[in-house]
């Protein structure tokens, strides 16, 4: 890739806090996410010049929303603009503005659906843009000068000064600026006064766009797939219902090193031969399981039970492409 040719950073917006707007500068809870433009926030990066170096920025907004909220609609559109931005020869990078809140599983869909050496970097914000000192301008300039660092690749994550890759990158914090971690593997690198520092150079994964094939299928046909955990004292019965009502794949978060409470052992194994797909995952916050584990297929890579299911939704829209 011949780095000086590119000459374009597209910023693709799509709500979050980064965008929320609350009535008092000291409110960091009471605000509606998802409220100002991206290009509104562009324009309250300070010395974007210099983080640029002659780049020219493009902004578009995708969607306008609280990432709670976010759907499979939204992840294909976005995905489609990606790769359409991607393909043009003059693009560098893209930046993806984010909620926090489900920011991890639209970076992991990204990664699976795109097709590219380019990097994509996804930023967010704790604190609303209103805030006395909101945390989204800096992490939009750092995530610009990651997004021109020509060793990054793939998709990336930047907030608090960390970045993340799609595979390890999980929200940890409901409230602090650094909320962002990448368990017991540590960031990927740090923005410091915008100088990118690698932990350890980022490689094209073997995950890179496996699954470009999806994006040809409407996300109104894409099937059913849910999360369910073992807990104490938990029911059989939602399985049941989940089967009737057309579920399609089953991600079961385990307790530890992927158990399974008994009580739910018959409703699993009965949906399983009924052809749902089940895959198992620990409840763990880090760490992934461990050696053969109960009567159904470990999900890849230790994710955790959020990716895991984006995983299985690839893998059953696109079957025979893994
Ligand atoms: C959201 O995820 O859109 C709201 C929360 C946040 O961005 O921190």
């Amino acid at each position: 890739m011949d780095t000086k040719k590119l000459q374009k950073i597209v910023v693709l917006g799509t709500g979050g806090t980064i965008a929320g707007t609350a009535a008092r500068a000291e409110d960091l809870t009471g605000y509606t996410a998802g409220q100002l433009g991206v290009q509104l926030l562009l324009s309250g990066v300070p010395g974007l010049s210099e983080t640029l170096q002659g780049d020219e920025l493009v902004s578009e907004q995708v969607a306008q929303l609280d990432s709670k909220d976010m759907d499979h609609a939204t992840w294909q559109a976005l995905a489609l603009r990606s790769a359409h931005w991607l393909g043009q020869s003059d693009v560098r990078a893209v930046v993806i503005t984010h909620g926090t809140d489900t920011l991890e599983e639209t970076a992991w869909f990204l990664q699976q659906v795109l097709h590219t050496d380019k990097p994509v970097v996804l930023t967010c914000a704790m604190r609303p843009a209103t805030a006395l000192a909101p945390d989204g301008p800096q992490n939009l300039r750092d995530a610009l000068a990651v997004a021109r660092d020509p060793r990054a690749v793939g998709v990336l994550a930047v907030c608090a000064g960390q970045i993340h890759t799609a595979q390890r990158v999980q929200k940890v914090h409901p409230y602090r600026l650094e909320a962002f971690s990448s368990g017991e593997f540590g960031p990927q690198g740090w923005i410091e006064q915008g100088q990118v520092r690698w932990a350890e150079s980022p490689t094209r994964s073997a995950e890179q766009g496996h699954a470009h094939h999806a994006l040809g299928v409407p996300s109104a046909n894409w099937p059913w797939v849910a999360v369910l955990h073992s807990h104490a004292g938990v029911e059989a019965r939602q399985i049941d219902a989940w089967v009737q009502a057309g579920l399609k794949g089953l991600v079961v978060a385990g307790t530890g090193n992927g158990t399974v409470h008994q009580g739910l052992m018959s409703a699993l194994l009965a949906a399983q031969a009924q052809g749902v797909a089940v895959r198992l995952t620990t409840r763990c916050a880090e760490g992934a399981l461990v050696g053969p584990v109960a009567a159904f297929q470990a999900a890849a890579l230790g994710l955790n039970a959020y990716k895991a299911r984006v995983s299985l939704l690839l893998e059953l829209i696109a079957p025979g492409h893994h």
